[in-house]
């Protein structure tokens, strides 16, 4: 490749140090398996599984036929008032993997989408059964919902809404996050301290009267924050206390579906069922782009009333139910079953912990959290600069060891593939240990 064009300003990359990519671009233009190939043919291993997408690894030979396949026939078509096959095959697909009770999909292209689509959805469920004072929506600090005005307003990421500060949608609360070093550090999976935090959201029903609020919207597992495991029974006291005031539960399980947490969906390993739940990325093993909103029942028949030629949800994307991306879709959720993916996935969990929790006696280290194939090794802020100790792990793996390795600040998160080598995992982790060891 052209390095002027490497180099080249043109691409404002997201959530991205642009200035600093700049300098030195990491580029990649192949990827096979577990393997990312950079446009200098470097061979890179990806202990994120793309962006928490991938878990599959990369051009998966199945996906990538079935991709082919679909583009040459039925490229697009429509997809107000007129449907294509795949969408209609997919939505049986998923909602046949969900909890029982959520029968009804909505295709989106995205997580973010999802999330908005989530949050409309509730809205009008509400005044569709004469609640129309129910339009309060209930987030939780640290949670990341995607950067539209929907998600950013419900999300509680400081850094993704401070510049919109005054913009975000009205009628918005949180509820505290779970996260206590004191109580909680180094804990392997689920800690057993903080069910008691659920209790906020009772806080805000005092505040605000039940009857007015919609909808609240959590991570099974908060991710992009650095990976926060709720504590036990906590998602069972947020679905009393929803149930108690007749708030909808939205679980944002863009990251937790699909294997992440060895079940299709993580309401299915927690054994609590949210109204709602809002999917992306493994949906397609994040070969297109596409999310899912999946709603009980009773909340589609809510909107089925009024003249039958009527639209019933004024909402909807040029892409939902893309063909291309709907069999991709299809051909990932065959792949997971043919190779026993989440089975896999479960098998790897104990051997990932174990990697993880090596580094608790680092001297950089300050908490190591894990649950499923998520987790995070937290380490301190350096004086005066905190992310750049994260951000030079990043890309000293990149660089100088072939590892590409997520930090969001300094916290180094890992989303491994489902179906990962346990050998490939442990040279990955002794690299990162030989890389902390030499930063400062
Ligand atoms: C829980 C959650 N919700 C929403 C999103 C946003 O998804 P997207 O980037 O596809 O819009 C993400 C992305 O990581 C996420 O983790």
């Amino acid at each position: 490749m052209n390095a002027a064009i490497e180099k080249s300003p043109a691409y404002w990359l997201p959530f991205t140090a642009n200035r600093d990519f700049r300098k030195k671009p990491r580029v990649i233009s192949g990827a096979s398996g577990h393997y990312y190939t950079t446009v200098g043919g470097a061979k890179l291993y990806d202990t994120f599984s793309g962006l928490w997408t991938s878990g599959l690894g990369h051009c998966h030979p199945k996906i990538v036929e079935a991709v082919q396949q679909q583009v040459a026939k039925l490229d697009y078509c429509m997809g107000f008032q007129v449907t294509n096959d795949r969408a209609l095959e997919l939505a049986e697909r998923v909602t046949g993997m969900a909890p029982k009770a959520l029968t009804h999909c909505f295709f989106t292209n995205s997580g973010s989408e999802s999330v908005d689509t989530a949050l409309k959805i509730a809205l009008g469920y509400h005044r569709a059964r004469g609640e129309g004072n129910r339009t309060r929506l209930i987030g939780r600090e640290r949670a990341y919902h995607g950067v539209n005005f929907g998600g950013m307003s419900v999300g509680g990421i400081v850094p993704n809404r401070k510049v919109f500060s005054a913009n975000l949608i009205p009628g918005v609360d949180h509820i505290r996050h779970t996260h206590d070093l004191e109580h909680n550090a180094f804990t392997r999976g689920l800690p057993a301290w903080g069910a008691h935090l659920a209790d906020d959201l009772e806080r805000l029903c005092g505040l605000h009267d039940g009857s007015n609020i919609a909808a609240v919207i959590v991570e099974p597992v908060a991710g992009s924050t650095g990976v926060l495991p709720p504590p036990v029974g906590y998602l069972e006291r947020l679905r009393e206390i929803c149930d108690r005031h007749g708030i909808l539960l939205i679980f944002d399980e863009v990251i937790a579906a699909f294997g992440r947490l060895a079940k299709p969906f993580g309401a299915q390993r927690f054994g609590v069922t949210p109204d709602i739940i809002t999917t992306a990325k493994g949906l397609t093993n994040g070969v297109m782009p596409m999310g899912a909103v999946l709603v009980r029942d009773d909340i589609y028949d809510a909107f089925m009333q009024g003249p039958e030629y009527m639209i019933e949800l004024f909402h909807g994307y040029t892409y939902s139910g893309h063909p291309v991306a709907a069999s991709a879709g299809l051909a990932t959720m065959q792949v997971y079953d043919d190779e026993g993916t989440f089975e896999q996935a479960a098998a790897l969990e104990q051997h990932f912990e174990d990697l993880l929790h090596s580094f608790a006696d680092h001297k950089h280290v300050i908490d190591v959290r894990n649950f499923g194939l998520m987790g995070c090794i937290e380490m301190a802020p350096r004086d005066g600069a905190p992310g750049a100790r994260g951000a030079e792990v990043h890309k000293k793996c990149f660089w100088e060891e072939n590892l590409v390795v997520r930090n969001g600040m300094d916290g180094l998160q890992f989303s491994p593939f489902l179906n990962s080598d346990p050998d490939e995992m442990t040279r990955s982790f002794e690299t990162i240990r030989r890389v902390i060891d030499t930063i400062e």
